[in-house]
This record gives structure tokens, sequence and C-alpha cells, in this order.
């Protein structure tokens, strides 16, 4: 026998035999869009932090979702952007507010799209962050701060929303909030917890996207430190108990191995994701010359699937599918 006798090369020589072979594949149905609402009508305006996304008004918010659904993405998270900003988020449990009225226009045009408001104060407080603040403003205040998100979560259910998804990372608050929904008949309305959500510097270009960059001071009081990883499996154990029916890990690229780790120690879906500094780096490298962009999306979105994720919330999924960077 002449060495070698074992060649991985065999299976790589077609197309047809690495597709064969393949361990991994994104599909529609595993990608969840990212989408900015604002006030007005017709609007459709680029956002400078995210190149090739846009903020959109409500109407043409659930024109695009509709696009969206047909292309065969089966659910939107959703971000909303207000200059109505106050101490207690009041803008945020607004029955007529940005995301109650997006919600009820995706609905509308397209009931079977899986509509997932974001739930968060941090686009809704004048401090910018994402609680009620402690009475010297030093720090958001933990209790108080939870019937805020139960209220505004109730809010959002009741505006049609299937998935509430938590962002804020204050303890509790899938409990609280699990309990306000069952409370007020929404017990079919499902959460989705940023369970291990990690105080990164990759969300730089989602808040000038958000309208949230103007705070003072760091969220490192209450997002988690990119050091640790076992208390990232704390962090999902608690909102499993607390009734999380997807957990998140986030960002994406940093965390693949918390990815990994959550897989293999929980059953429950796992949801990462791929955040705005993520998409940033990608698009401004390609700008300049220094990668192709649609293979760096694909083996990106195949490397978070590949670490264990079931779904991918990102703002390449239109154009991924669309442009068919992942066939
Ligand atoms: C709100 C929230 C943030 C993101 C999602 N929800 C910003 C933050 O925590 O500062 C970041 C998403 C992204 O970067 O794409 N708390």
């Amino acid at each position: 026998m002449t060495f070698p006798a074992t060649r991985l090369r065999r299976l790589r020589r077609t197309q047809g035999l690495r597709r064969m072979v393949r361990e991994t594949s994104v599909r529609p149905e595993d990608l969840i869009m990212g989408y900015f609402a604002v006030a007005g009508k017709g609007i459709k305006r680029p956002i400078q932090s995210l190149p090739g996304q846009f903020h959109f008004s409500v109407d043409r918010l659930a024109r695009e979702a509709k696009e969206v659904y047909k292309l065969g993405i089966p659910a939107v998270l959703l971000f909303g952007v207000t200059q109505k900003k106050d101490a207690e988020a009041s803008e945020a449990w607004n029955p007529d507010g940005i995301i109650q009225r997006a919600i009820q226009a995706i609905k509308a045009k397209t009931p079977e799209m899986v509509v997932i408001p974001d739930l968060c104060a941090c686009e809704y407080t004048d401090s910018g962050h994402c609680g009620l603040l402690t009475a010297d403003g030093r720090d958001v205040d933990n209790d108080p701060t939870l019937e805020l998100l139960a209220r505004i979560a109730v809010s959002y259910a009741r505006a049609g929303a299937d998935i509430i998804a938590p962002s804020d990372m204050m303890d509790g608050r899938v409990g609280a909030i699990r309990s306000a929904l069952d409370d007020e008949g929404f017990n079919q309305v499902a959460i989705m917890s940023y369970a291990a959500k990690y105080a990164s510097a990759f969300y730089g270009p989602f808040r000038e996207a958000a309208g949230s960059g103007q705070f003072q001071g760091t969220r490192q009081s209450y997002q988690m430190d990119p050091a640790n990883a076992r208390e990232a499996l704390r962090e999902v154990e608690l909102d499993i108990e607390e009734g999380a029916d997807i957990v998140m890990v986030k960002p994406a690229l940093p965390c693949l191995d918390i990815i990994r780790l959550v897989r293999e120690a929980f059953p429950l879906p796992v949801a990462a994701y791929n955040v705005s500094g993520e998409y940033a780096m990608i698009r401004h490298a390609e700008k300049a010359g220094a990668i192709a962009g649609p293979p760096v999306i694909r083996e990106t979105l195949t490397a978070i699937k590949r670490a264990g994720a079931d779904l991918i919330i990102t703002y390449f999924a239109r154009e991924a599918i669309e442009q068919g960077y992942l066939d």
C-alpha cells in the first residue's frame, strides 16, 4: 500500500461531492432580519453607520417585511427609533408607539410573519440606558426596571407580537415578563431572551442607527464581561428557569465558543446575533477592496451555524437569500 491510503481530498474534488458531504447549511428559515422603524410616511433612508441598511417608516417597513417573507425569511426583529425620550421610557409602552404600529402594520400585510420586537428601554430613555436610573443617576435600577419591561412587553403582545426579545440584561426580567404576559392572557407569546449578552464594543454602529448613542458611561454594570464563559451558562440557565423559549448569545463572531457551550448544555433553540459591528466591518472591508463580501458573508453565517446556533439574527439576511450567497 502506498502512502497515503486515506485521501480526504477525494470528497472535495467536485462541487457535487462537496455538496453531498457538507455538514452545515444555512437555510432562509434560520435567519431573522433586523429592522429600524422611524416615524413618518414613505421613508426608506440609508443608515450611515450600517451601509446597505435603512430606516423605514411603518408603511415602508410593512412592504419590506412582505418582500423578505416571500424570500423565505420567517421572522423580523424590530427596533424603534424616536425623538420622544423621557426618564420613564413612556414612548415604549405607548399603544400608538412606533413599535406597536410597526407590529400591527406588518401583521396586517403578512399575518404569517413572525414579528419579534426587541424589548429594551435604551431607545426611549433620555439617559440612553436600558432601564430606569437609580436616585443618584449613576446606574440602572434593576427591580423598578422589571415593572417597566413587563409593561412594554404586554403592550407589544397586545399589538400582535409573536415573540418578545428582552435585550436589557436586568436580573429577573424573563420571569417578570413571563408572568405579566400570562396575567394579561398572552400565554402563547414566546420569549427569546438575550441570555448571554456581552458588554461588547461591536454594538457601536447600532447605537447610531437606533438613536441610543448619547448615553453616558458604559453598560458594564448589566451586560456581561467578555472575559467570562461560565457566567454565560448561569445567565442562560436562569433565563430558562424563568421561562425563556429561545436563548440568545450576543455578539456572534466573538462568541462562537459561547454558542457552542450553550448548544451543548441546553436543549432549547439557540439564537446568535451577528451584530452591527460585525456587519459594518465586512461592509467597510469590502468597500476598501480588502475582501469579497459575498463569500465572507456566507462563511460568517456558516461559521455561526456550525458553532451551534439554530437561528441567526443578521442584517445580511435579505441580501444573503436574495443574492444567493448561501446556495
Ligand atoms: C438594546 C440593544 C442593543 C443591540 C440590540 N439591542 C444595543 C446595546 O445593548 O447597546 C445591539 C445590536 C447590534 O449591535 O446590532 N439594548
